[in-house]
Order: C-alpha cells, then sequence, then structure tokens
C-alpha cells in the first residue's frame, strides 16, 4: 500500500500564521502536524508516501522540512499541486504516482487519537473498494457528512451541508482502491469550485462499489482554525510520556507531567503539565500553565502563560497579565513597554487577532 499525504491549500483559517508556514509544519507539542502524520502512516507498516504540495513558497518550506523522508526511514515523492482545486483534484494529479495500488489518504492537518494502524489493517484484509473514517461530531455542517442506512451501509455523502443529516463526519483519512481513479475523473466541481473528495466516494457508492465506514469512537482534530490547534495540542501533550533533559533550577516547582527539552532551562518559576519547554528554551520567574507548548530558543521572563502554543525564538517579558488560550507565531515579542504614553503598542501581521480583557 502507498500513502498520499495532502499538504497543499492556503490555510487561510490560521493567518497569520500561515502567510510564513506552511499550517501543516505548525507544531503541535513541538512536532509540527506533518511529522505526526508521517509517523503515523509509517507505524502502520507504509513507507511508500506522496506529499501533495503548493507550488509556492509553503509547498518549499515542506520540501525542506520533511527532505526526501530518511530521518524516518520512509520514501518520499513530491506532487505538486499549482492551486488548491480539492482533494479529489489532488487524487487526480497522484494518479502516476499511486499507479494501481491501494492507498490511504491523509489529510496532513488532521490528529488521531491511537493512530491508523488497526484501519490500515481492516482495509488490507477486506474486500472493500474504499474505507472512510466517520466520527460523531458537535457541528457537523463543517465537514463532510455522511447519513447512513438502519443496516449501517452509506447512504449519502454531503460536503458541508447546511442542514446536516447526521453528525457524523468524515474523517480526513480515507482507503482507496483504483477504481477511486474512475471516480475523481467523474464528478464536477461543487459550488466552492473545489473537487471534492466526498463527491468522489459518494459516485463509488451510487455505482454499487462496496464502501465502507469505520466509526471511530476515540477523539480527533482537524487543525483547520487556531481553537482547533489548541485542543489538538492539549489532547497531543496528555499523550506524551514526560521526560526532563534540560535543567532545572532548585527553586522551581516543575510537575509531574512536564517535558523539558534539552538545553531548556526553568529559573525560579513554576511549571505545571502537561506542558512541553522546548531545546533551548529559557523560563525565567515565571508561571507556565497547563496544556503549553513553547518550541525552541524562546523566553519567558516574569510573565505568566496557560494554554498556549508559542513557536520557536519567541519572547515575552514583563508582562503584567496572563496570557491564556493564544497561538503565538515565530520571532514574536511581547513585553512591557518603558516608553510613554503608557498605552497598549501593537505590530500585528494581517488578520490578527487581540483579545483585551
Ligand atoms: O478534516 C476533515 C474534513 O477535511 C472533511 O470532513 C471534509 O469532508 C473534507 O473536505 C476536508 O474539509 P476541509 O475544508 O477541512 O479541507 P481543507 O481545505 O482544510 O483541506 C484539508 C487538507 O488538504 C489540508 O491539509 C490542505 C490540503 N489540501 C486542500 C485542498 C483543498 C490540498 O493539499 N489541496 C487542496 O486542493
Amino acid at each position: 500500500m502507498k500513502a498520499l499525504i495532502l499538504s497543499g491549500g492556503k490555510g487561510s483559517r490560521l493567518y497569520p500564521l500561515t502567510y510564513t508556514n506552511a499550517k501543516q509544519l505548525i507544531p503541535v507539542a513541538n512536532k509540527p502536524v506533518l511529522f505526526r502524520v508521517i509517523e503515523a502512516i509509517k507505524e502502520a507498516g507504509i513507507d511508500d508516501m506522496g506529499i501533495v504540495i503548493g507550488s509556492g513558497e509553503n509547498g518549499r518550506k515542506v520540501r525542506a522540512a520533511v527532505g526526501d523522508g530518511s530521518q524516518w526511514d520512509v520514501h518520499i515523492t513530491y506532487i505538486v499541486q499549482d492551486e488548491p482545486k480539492g482533494l479529489a483534484h489532488a487524487v487526480l494529479i497522484a494518479r502516476d504516482y499511486l499507479g494501481d495500488e491501494r492507498f490511504v489518504m491523509f489529510l496532513g492537518d488532521n490528529v488521531i487519537e491511537g493512530g491508523i494502524s488497526n484501519l490500515i489493517r481492516e482495509f488490507k484484509n477486506s474486500d472493500y473498494h474504499a474505507q472512510i473514517v466517520l466520527t460523531p461530531v458537535a457541528e457537523p455542517q463543517h465537514y463532510g457528512v455522511a447519513e447512513l442506512n438502519p443496516d449501517g451501509s452509506i447512504k449519502r455523502l454531503v460536503e458541508k451541508p447546511r442542514e446536516p443529516r447526521s453528525n457524523l463526519a468524515l474523517v480526513g483519512i480515507y482507503m482507496f482502491d483504483p477504481h477511486v481513479h474512475e471516480a475523481v475523473r467523474a464528478i464536477k466541481p461543487s459550488w466552492r469550485g473545489e473537487l471534492e473528495i466526498t463527491d468522489a466516494i459518494q459516485w463509488l457508492v451510487e455505482q454499487g462499489y462496496r464502501v465502507h465506514p469505520y466509526i471511530h469512537r476515540g477523539w480527533w482534530i482537524d487543525t483547520g482554525k487556531p481553537i482547533d490547534m489548541l485542543a489538538a495540542n492539549s489532547k497531543v501533550l496528555e499523550e506524551l510520556t514526560p521526560e526532563i533533559r534540560g535543567f532545572v533550577d532548585k527553586d522551581s516547582l516543575v510537575d509531574e507531567r512536564v517535558t523539558v527539552e534539552e538545553g531548556a532551562q526553568i529559573i525560579n518559576s513554576v511549571v505545571r503539565g502537561p506542558t512541553i519547554i522546548g531545546e533551548n528554551t529559557r523560563i525565567i520567574n515565571s508561571y507556565i500553565g497547563p496544556f503549553t507548548s513553547i518550541y525552541y530558543n524562546c523566553v519567558i521572563e516574569e510573565a505568566e502563560i496557560e494554554r498556549c502554543i508559542v513557536l520557536e525564538n519567541s519572547q515575552i517579558k514583563h508582562v503584567p497579565v496572563r496570557i491564556a488560550d493564544s497561538l503565538i507565531g515565530r520571532n514574536v515579542l511581547i513585553q512591557r513597554s518603558e516608553f510613554k504614553p503608557r498605552a497598549l503598542k501593537f505590530t500585528l501581521g494581517d488578520n490578527s487577532r487581540v483579545g483585551l480583557i
């Protein structure tokens, strides 16, 4: 079996972070979501992976970060998509790479509990033409939605329906045999101008092919929006095995579920887990609350932060109020200003969001 990972798209719901980075490279518990996807596929026994990337800067960033896959001992082929024309379009352009093999398609921004080994095993040992993964969600209108027959088979699949007929969302993990290539050629672009994989699967169902719905009971997060990113970060942090590889001084209080990576220093601070402090990051006279991931080369000094993701090389210093539920990009500086007038002073990228108290 092969794998097709989708890492194109614009990531517009994560602006401004995704102006300068691919959304799939934003780390969750200090590891890019895309790396977690590659590791889950490798763990399921697949080491031949195609990655669909955009033709611009984001695509180049993905190539630079993932390389040829040797860091995971897997083989990576890149497939360049000129525009994000839809998930089924990605399958269309990957035709040569995929050949006539069965494959798993994994959206590069999805994080799922428990990996995909069971799913792959079930599909491999079956005669299904396709297998989809469904899970109950609170707001199905934001996803592809499946309506099932009383016997559990698929009745209908609709992409982001205004009035969902069930609460079962399509998770971004799909398994196909070569019949899907016929399906992606048969469908037309949707109202949003994309070739929808949901429509291609609906086509398979209508043609009488066996499409098996697998119901996933654990957690699953599509990290499309900042709030989802923080939720995924919390879930993954809870699963992390804590380890102290950096330095914690005797005046600090670091509880059990905290990972301190190499070269990190915790000085006179309180750190509550689950939390991860990245390589060469320094925490000085501060409080780091649960569900926080601070990436490498950061400085947090005289500040309190909680349930945040802070990306590399950022500094938060002498901030008089606690920062919570925030996604802070790379090379960001947040600090108390000594200069008059006393006021909040911002240099914010386009589409930034600031929540004041
Ligand atoms: O996450 C699950 C949902 O993913 C499903 O419930 C929906 O049925 C499915 O259509 C998809 O919806 P999204 O609106 O969340 O898809 P998004 O545009 O965010 O793209 C998903 C991933 O695929 C993301 O990593 C970017 C990549 N992508 C997307 C498009 C449209 C590509 O590589 N090429 C593309 O053309």
